[in-house]
């Protein structure tokens, strides 16, 4: 009988060690496909370890079978079919399914029981589960059709109306909240899951595309903790274990990416739609800049085949065009030519955390030439040629010295000290804060019109028809 009690326990540990060393070894791009495997694992331990303490009828088991596979296969297909582009929304809806996996089982403790009436830390646990699972789960789901262009900022959400509307939901939480403990299933607990729903949307529908993915680690960081709650509830350490750590680690994300984009968290949470995608500031068109000079991808080659050093700037464009590939052949290609290649990752580049990381993992890029922007900034002014590869607002110099900037403030990559830089984009087209940037228009700067993809085959064809020219003349 002790036996049959310390098995789940025992998996319950193993699975908690297993999720500790997963979450550390996310830490790393080498280590995380396996750290993520680790991660899985743990969870299918942590179901089994839960389902074996239960005597669970055939009809039971039979639900249990179908919402796995069901669940599964979705998540699987999600998984597959999702381009890296649209990781934002994917990670919004999957929050939001967090949230309302603790919602529901703080429900289902509150509606049916668990045996016996609650205690006083379970009723809290149920509140908390309740509260943060609903504003996980609707703010959630709002975030997503944001980012999809699903759903506008509405006119009202930009007036002062919002602070009162959310004050008034905030109280109506309040009294559910506190009138739940003696009515476990009666209107209080409607009341709060009502509220926070409402509360949810209403806190997350004024917030702007710029700031929108901020709002996605904070709900991460919710959904972490309604789940640590509903661990109290149902009195799973793995619950309250794994739910703290995605907490913290939500909260330290979004802390990293506030202070990178220069933006305080309640500003974030209170500013409204600053920073709507390609609405800030104005003049990101093409008529708002007088002194351009471009280039071809041949006189581009030229510069490259003179350098000694060179930086790549990777950014949203190189992801849109699935540039990758063809940036490693061209790195390669210019190593062998004894050129020193490292690329420069700004922390905000792309549209998620450690978007570009994971961008040239898949191509193999060896992850030690990949500097992040303190180690790579004072080396700009020793670097012969930057070329910049569909990114815009991480390297735009205005940030540093502009203070009338949307931008002002935010850490950008000082790509402007180098001593020659190619800009490859498709046009003079704003980037996400939609403004106009200064380094198009410094005279060590040239444009390369074009896609991504193309511009890097064009130099790679260049650079090899150069070293073939170069070894018949020899
Ligand atoms: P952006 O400033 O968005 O600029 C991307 C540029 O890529 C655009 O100017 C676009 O110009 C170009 N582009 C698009 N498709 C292309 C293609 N096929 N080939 C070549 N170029 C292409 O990107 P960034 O510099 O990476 O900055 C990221 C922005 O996102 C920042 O404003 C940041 O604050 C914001 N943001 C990021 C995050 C995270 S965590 N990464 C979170 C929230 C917000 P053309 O249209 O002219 O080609």
């Amino acid at each position: 009988m002790a036996g049959l009690n310390l098995l789940p326990a025992l998996i319950d540990l193993v699975a908690v060690l297993l999720l500790a060393l997963g979450i550390k070894g996310l830490s790393k791009v080498s280590t995380a496909r396996s750290a993520n495997g680790l991660a899985a694992l743990a969870m299918g331990l942590a179901v089994l370890g839960l389902l074996i303490q239960q005597p669970l009828s055939p009809q039971a088991w039979l639900w249990i079978a179908i919402g796995t596979t069901v669940g599964g296969l979705l998540g699987l297909v999600t998984a597959r079919r999702v381009p890296m582009t649209a990781m934002p929304e994917t990670v919004a809806l999957f929050n939001g399914c967090g949230g309302m996996a603790s919602l529901l089982v703080a429900l289902g403790v509150a509606l049916y029981g668990s045996g016996g009436s609650p205690g006083l830390v379970e009723q809290i646990s149920i509140v908390i589960s309740v509260f943060v699972g609903a504003i996980t789960f609707s703010g959630s789901i709002v975030a997503m059709g944001k980012l999809q262009g699903w759903i506008d900022t509405p006119g009202w959400t930009q007036s002062s109306l919002r602070h009162g509307v959310n004050i008034a939901l905030a109280v109506a939480c309040l009294v559910g909240a506190l009138a739940l403990p003696g009515a476990m299933a009666g209107s209080p607990l409607w009341l709060l899951v009502v509220a926070s729903s409402l509360l949810g949307i209403g806190v997350t529908l004024p917030i702007g595309g710029a700031d929108m993915p901020v709002v996605i680690s904070l709900l991460n960081s919710y959904s972490g903790v309604a789940a640590a709650a509903a661990g109290f509830v149902v009195g799973s350490q793995l619950l309250i274990v794994a739910g703290a750590m995605v907490g913290a680690a939500g909260l330290i994300l979004t802390q990293v990416m506030c202070t990178a984009m220069n933006r305080s968290l309640v500003s974030v949470l209170f500013g409204g739609a600053l920073g709507g995608s390609a609405s800030v500031g104005g003049g990101g068109d093409e008529a708002g800049y007088t002194r351009i000079t471009s280039c071809s991808a041949e006189e581009c080659a030229l510069a490259l085949e003179a350098a000694e050093r060179v930086v790549f700037v990777p950014g949203y464009g190189l992801a849109v065009a699935q540039a990758q590939h063809a940036l490693r052949e061209l790195s390669k290609l210019l190593e062998a030519h004894g050129v020193e290649v490292s690329y420069a990752i700004h922390p905000v580049a792309g549209r998620m955390p450690g978007h570009m990381n994971v961008l040239l993992a898949e191509a193999d890029v060896p992850y030690e030439q990949l500097l992040e922007m303190d180690t790579i900034n004072p080396e700009f002014p020793r670097t012969d040629v930057v070329i910049v590869l569909g990114a815009n607002d991480v390297v735009n110099p205005d940030a540093k010295s502009d203070s009338s900037s949307p931008l002002y403030g935010m850490p950008v990559l000082e790509v402007d000290q180098a001593r020659q830089v190619f800009v490859v984009k498709r046009s003079l087209g704003a980037g996400y804060a939609g403004i106009k940037n200064a380094l198009f228009e410094l005279p060590q700067t040239a444009m390369v019109f074009g896609d991504a993809k193309v511009v890097l085959n064009g130099l790679l064809s260049e650079l090899r028809s150069m070293g073939a020219g170069k070894k018949a003349a020899a």
